[in-house]
C-alpha cells in the first residue's frame, strides 16, 4: 500500500512532534503493509502553520530517511504538503514555496470544514485550468459534501481525485463523514484511501485494518485500487483508474 496523506515531517503541524515519533510512524505502517508514504505537513493555513517548502522541511525528510533506513524500515518517504487552497496558492506552486505530491502533476488540498461548495469549485477549476490534477483530501469531512454528496460528483467533473480518510470509514470522525465517505466509496467516486494519520497511538498510519474493511465491504479489487494502485500511479505521475 501507499499512503499519499500522513503527517510525519516532525516538528513542523499537528503531526509526529519528532524524529522519534515520526519513525515510529513509519515503522508501525511499514509493519502493517505500507511500502510508501508521503510526508504532507500542513501548509498555507493562514493565522496557522506557513510551512513553505524549505531546506528545513527537506532536511528533516532526509533525516527521516536516513533514520529509517539505518533502522531497516522497508518504507520510502516521498515529499509533498497538505496545501490550505487560498488565493495564493497557484502563485505558491509556481515560485515553489509550495509543492505537489512527489514532484507530479497532482497536489494536495484541503480547505475549511464550512467553505462553501462554490468557492471550492471555482478555486479548484483554476488549479485544473493551470495543469494541476487537485487530489481533494477528506472531501467527506466537508460541509457542502456531506450535505449533499452529489458535491462529490461535481468534484469529479472538474478532473479532480477524490482521497478519503480511512477514519471517516471507521467512524471516527462523526456519523456525517462516516455516512458521506461509504457514500462517496460505494458510487465508486472515491479515488484513494489515505492515513491523514498525526500519532502512532491514535490516528495511526496502520492501514492494514481499512484494507480489510474494503475487502469486506467492497471488494479486494476496489481495496487495491484505493489503497495500492492510485496512489502508486499518483506518485509515478501516471492516470489513476477509475473502479
Ligand atoms: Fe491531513
Amino acid at each position: 500500500m501507499y499512503d499519499i496523506h500522513c503527517h510525519i515531517c516532525y516538528g513542523c503541524d499537528d503531526g509526529a512532534e519528532d524524529l522519534e515519533t515520526a519513525v515510529q510512524m513509519v515503522e508501525l505502517a511499514a509493519d502493517r503493509g505500507t511500502s510508501g508514504i508521503v510526508a504532507t505537513p500542513h501548509c498555507n493555513v493562514p493565522g496557522s502553520y506557513t510551512n513553505y517548502w524549505s531546506e528545513k522541511l527537506s532536511a528533516k525528510i532526509t533525516a527521516l530517511r536516513n533514520e529509517t533506513a539505518k533502522r531497516n524500515i522497508n518504507c520510502v518517504i516521498y515529499s509533498g504538503q497538505e496545501i490550505f487552497f487560498t488565493h495564493k496558492t497557484l502563485q505558491l506552486l509556481k515560485s515553489g514555496d509550495l509543492i505537489t505530491l512527489n514532484g507530479s502533476d497532482y497536489a494536495l488540498f484541503e480547505f475549511d470544514f464550512d467553505e462553501t461548495g462554490e468557492s471550492v469549485y471555482e478555486k479548484l477549476q483554476a488549479a485544473a485550468a493551470e495543469g494541476i490534477i487537485p487530489v481533494v483530501a477528506h472531501p467527506e469531512r466537508y460541509g457542502f459534501v456531506s450535505e449533499d454528496v452529489n458535491s462529490a460528483v461535481k468534484l469529479k467533473s472538474i478532473g479532480c481525485l477524490l482521497q478519503i480518510n480511512k477514519g471517516s470509514l471507521e467512524g471516527r470522525f462523526g456519523k456525517a463523514a462516516f455516512d458521506a465517505s461509504h457514500a462517496i466509496v460505494s458510487r465508486s467516486l472515491a479515488d484513494v484511501v489515505a492515513s491523514d494519520a498525526h500519532s502512532p497511538y491514535i490516528r495511526t498510519p496502520n492501514m492494514i485494518h481499512t484494507h480489510e474493511l474494503l475487502c469486506e465491504e467492497y471488494s479486494y479489487d476496489y481495496a487495491e485500487l484505493l489503497l495500492t494502485d492510485n496512489p502508486r500511479r499518483i506518485l509515478e505521475n501516471e492516470k489513476t483508474i477509475g473502479y
